[in-house]
């Protein structure tokens, strides 16, 4: 299976998509996730995305059409995950799959309220050693700044700043909002409020998925 998540930032995206992703057995590729590895191992394409990362734009579009489009060769069955982000890379991402004999079998919108967003990425910690994601209130670690799964450090991500998030918001609005005319009419096409608790939000997506699979 190829499923498309997008949404707002903090709606829930790589929490959901982690979760989903071991249960249907395909290959989660966050895009945010691929960029701060670069970055952390210091490769070119990391250099050149920090600052538009570390201020809350978008990194530019044949930077990531390439990250990704190596990932979706290599792979059996993907959730994509902050990819697309703007019509461009829609439009890349169709052209690449075509050229792949691929489809996507579910493309899922999530959303949730700018209260709820913001509650989310300001309390949001990961763990520096695992990736693991943590909430300092919904999903606190059972020993605070030790993530449960590995014992490594957690951290607050640069762009969880409230006025990062500020901007990252405005990007939003302005550049991955048209997507939702880009895909609403396609069949494999679907909606989920995010706002409710993570296992609730889960079992809506799994739903749709499911249902997507036949
Ligand atoms: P990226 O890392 O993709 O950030 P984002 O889209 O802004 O999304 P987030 O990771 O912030 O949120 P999420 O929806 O995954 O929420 P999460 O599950 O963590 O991108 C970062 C940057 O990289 C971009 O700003 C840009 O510069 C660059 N970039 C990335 N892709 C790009 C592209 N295609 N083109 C160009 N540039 C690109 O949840 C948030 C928190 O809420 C967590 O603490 C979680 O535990 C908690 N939580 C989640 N769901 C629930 C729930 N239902 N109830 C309670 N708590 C919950």
């Amino acid at each position: 299976m190829n499923v498309l998540l997008f949404g707002p930032p903090g709606v829930g995206k790589g929490t959901q998509g982690q979760r989903l992703a071991r249960e249907v057995g395909i290959v989660h590729l966050a895009m945010g996730d691929l960029l701060r590895e670069a970055v952390r191992q210091g490769t070119e394409a990391g250099k050149k995305a920090k600052a538009y990362m570390d201020a809350g734009e978008l990194v530019p579009d044949e930077l990531v059409v390439r990250m990704i489009e190596d990932r979706i060769h290599n792979v059996q069955g993907f959730l994509l995950d902050g990819f697309p982000r703007n019509v461009a890379q829609a439009r890349a991402l169709d052209a690449m799959l075509d050229r792949q004999g691929l489809h996507l079998d579910a493309i899922v919108f999530m959303d949730a309220s700018e209260e709820t967003l913001l509650e989310r990425l300001t309390g949001r910690l990961i763990c520096r050693a695992c990736g693991f994601g943590f909430h300092r209130h919904y999903s606190p670690p059972k020993i605070p700044g030790v993530c449960d799964q590995c014992g490594g450090e957690l951290y607050q991500r640069e762009d969880d700043r409230e006025d990062v998030i500020a901007d990252r918001l405005r990007v939003y609005r302005e550049q991955t909002a048209p997507l939702l005319s880009y895909y609403r009419n396609r069949p494999v096409f679907g909606m989920v409020d995010a706002n409710g608790g993570a296992d609730e939000v889960y079992e809506k997506l799994l739903r749709m998925v499911k249902q997507a699979d036949g």
